[in-house]
C-alpha cells in the first residue's frame, strides 16, 4: 500500500512540484490549499505530467474544523509536508497579523492533530532568511539565527521555534526544517511554475515578464555592494531539486530509525549568483536579451548569502544538480506558455 502523505499548500508553486515528486516516487497525495495564492487548475498540470490526480480538499488550515474533516475522510495519513503560508515579505511589514495569525495557526493546528490521527511526522519550509546577513558564506546549519528584518522572516523563526518546544515537550512526532535559499524556475514540461499575482517581487519572475514583453525594463537593486560586479549574490535552487530533496527528507523521517526527532537542512546549490550572472545566464540559455537598468538599493536587502550543502548533501544523500542556465530555460519554456494564456 502507498504511504500517504498530507501536503499543505500544495497547489503552491513549490508545492505543486513537490507533489509531482512524491506522486513520481510512490506516495499517494492529498493536497489542502485555500487558493488564496494559487489557482485549482494546477491540479490538471499535476496529473499532465504523472498521469495521477491527486485527492484535492479547498480549504484553510487555520480551521480546525477543516482538518478534522479531512483528516477523517482521509484515513491513514502518516506525513505533512507544510508549505501552505503567506510569504511575500513586502505585505508582511503592512500587515503583520495577518502574517502571523495564518503561518503560526496553520502549522500550530497541524501539530495539534498529528498525534490524534497517528500522523508521525512534519517536514517545515523555513527560508536561509533566518540567518539575517551572514557574517561568513558559505552558511552551515549551525550559523546563528539573526533578528528577523520582516514579519514573515519572523513567522519562519517562530514557526522552528514552535516545532522545536513542541516535540521537546513529548509530543510522539518528527520533523525535518528545510530551510530553502532561492527556489526559481519551473517543471521542464512547463505544465507547472510559478504564478505571482500581480507585479512580480522576486527577481526570476520578473525577469522573465520583461523577456516577455508584460514589463518594460528590470530593475537591479544597486550596483553599488560588497561584491565583485557590486549586484546582490544569492544561491538560486532549481524548483525541482528542490522538491525531490523533500521526498527523501520525508523517507528519511518515517523510514528512519535512529534519526533526531528534529533535523534542520539548508537546500541550496552551496554556489552564489550576483542579479548580473543571473540576467546573463537567461540571456546565454535562452538567446533572448532582458532589458535592464541599475537601480537604487531594495531596503532590507541583504548582500550576499550562500549554503553550505554538505549537511544535505552527506546525510540526506541529496544533491542540488539541475545546471543554473537550464533553469533559466525551463523558467522562460513557463513564461512563455502562461503568456499565450
Ligand atoms: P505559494 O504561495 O506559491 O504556495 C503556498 C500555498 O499555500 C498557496 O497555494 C496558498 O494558496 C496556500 N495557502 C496559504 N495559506 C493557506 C492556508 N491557511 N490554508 C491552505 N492553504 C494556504 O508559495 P511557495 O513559494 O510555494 O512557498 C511555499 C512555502 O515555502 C511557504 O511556506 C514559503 O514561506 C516557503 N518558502 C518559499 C520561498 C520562495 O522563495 N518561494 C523561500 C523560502 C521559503
Ligand atoms: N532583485 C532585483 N530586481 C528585482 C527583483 C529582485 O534586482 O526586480 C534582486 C534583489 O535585490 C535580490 C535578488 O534579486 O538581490 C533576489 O531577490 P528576490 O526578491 O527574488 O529574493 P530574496 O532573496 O529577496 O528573497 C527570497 C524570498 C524570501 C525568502 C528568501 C530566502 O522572497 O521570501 O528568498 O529564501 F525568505
Amino acid at each position: 500500500m502507498k504511504t500517504k502523505i498530507l501536503v499543505t499548500g500544495g497547489t503552491g508553486y513549490i508545492g505543486s512540484h513537490t507533489v509531482v515528486e512524491l506522486q513520481n516516487a510512490g506516495y499517494e497525495v492529498v493536497i489542502i490549499d485555500n487558493l488564496s495564492n494559487s489557482n485549482a487548475a494546477v491540479i490538471d498540470g499535476i496529473e499532465a505530467i504523472t498521469g495521477i490526480r491527486p485527492v484535492f480538499v479547498e480549504g484553510d488550515c487555520t480551521d480546525i474544523n477543516t482538518l478534522h474533516e479531512l483528516f477523517k475522510a482521509n484515513p491513514g495519513i502518516k506525513g505533512i509536508i507544510n508549505f501552505a503560508a503567506s510569504k511575500a515579505v513586502g505585505e508582511s511589514v503592512q500587515k503583520p497579523l495577518l502574517y502571523y495569525r495564518n503561518n503560526l495557526n496553520t502549522l500550530m493546528n497541524l501539530l495539534d492533530l498529528m498525534p490524534e490521527y497517528g500522523v508521525k511526522g512534519i517536514v517545515f519550509s523555513s527560508s536561509c532568511t533566518v540567518y539575517g546577513e551572514p557574517d561568513v558564506n558559505p552558511i552551515d546549519e549551525t550559523a546563528p539565527i539573526k533578528p528577523a528584518t520582516s514579519p514573515y522572516g519572523n513567522t519562519k523563526q517562530v514557526c522552528e521555534e514552535i516545532i522545536e518546544d513542541y516535540i521537546r515537550s513529548g509530543a510522539p512526532i518528527k520533523s525535518i526544517l528545510l530551510r530553502y535559499f532561492n527556489p526559481i524556475g519551473a517543471h521542464p514540461s512547463a505544465e507547472i511554475g510559478e504564478l505571482p499575482l500581480g507585479v512580480p517581487q522576486n527577481l526570476v519572475p520578473y525577469l522573465t515578464q520583461t523577456a516577455a514583453g508584460i514589463r518594460k525594463e528590470l530593475t537591479v537593486f544597486g550596483d553599488d555592494y560588497n561584491t565583485p560586479d557590486g549586484s546582490c549574490i544569492r544561491d538560486y535552487i532549481d524548483v525541482v531539486d528542490l522538491a525531490k530533496a523533500h521526498v527523501i527528507a520525508m523517507k528519511r523521517m518515517l523510514d528512519g530509525e535512529d534519526t533526531d526527532a528534529v533535523e534542520i537542512f539548508n537546500l541550496g546549490t552551496g554556489r552564489g549568483l550576483s542579479v548580473l550572472e543571473l540576467i546573463a545566464s537567461f540571456e546565454r540559455a535562452t538567446g533572448v536579451k532582458v532589458p535592464h537598468k541599475i537601480g537604487p538599493r531594495r531596503a532590507g536587502d541583504i548582500e550576499k548569502i550562500w549554503a553550505d550543502p554538505k549537511k544535505a548533501n552527506e546525510v540526506l544523500g541529496w544533491t542540488a544538480s539541475v545546471p543554473v542556465d537550464e533553469t533559466m530555460k525551463n523558467a522562460w519554456a513557463w513564461q512563455c506558455k502562461v503568456s499565450k494564456h
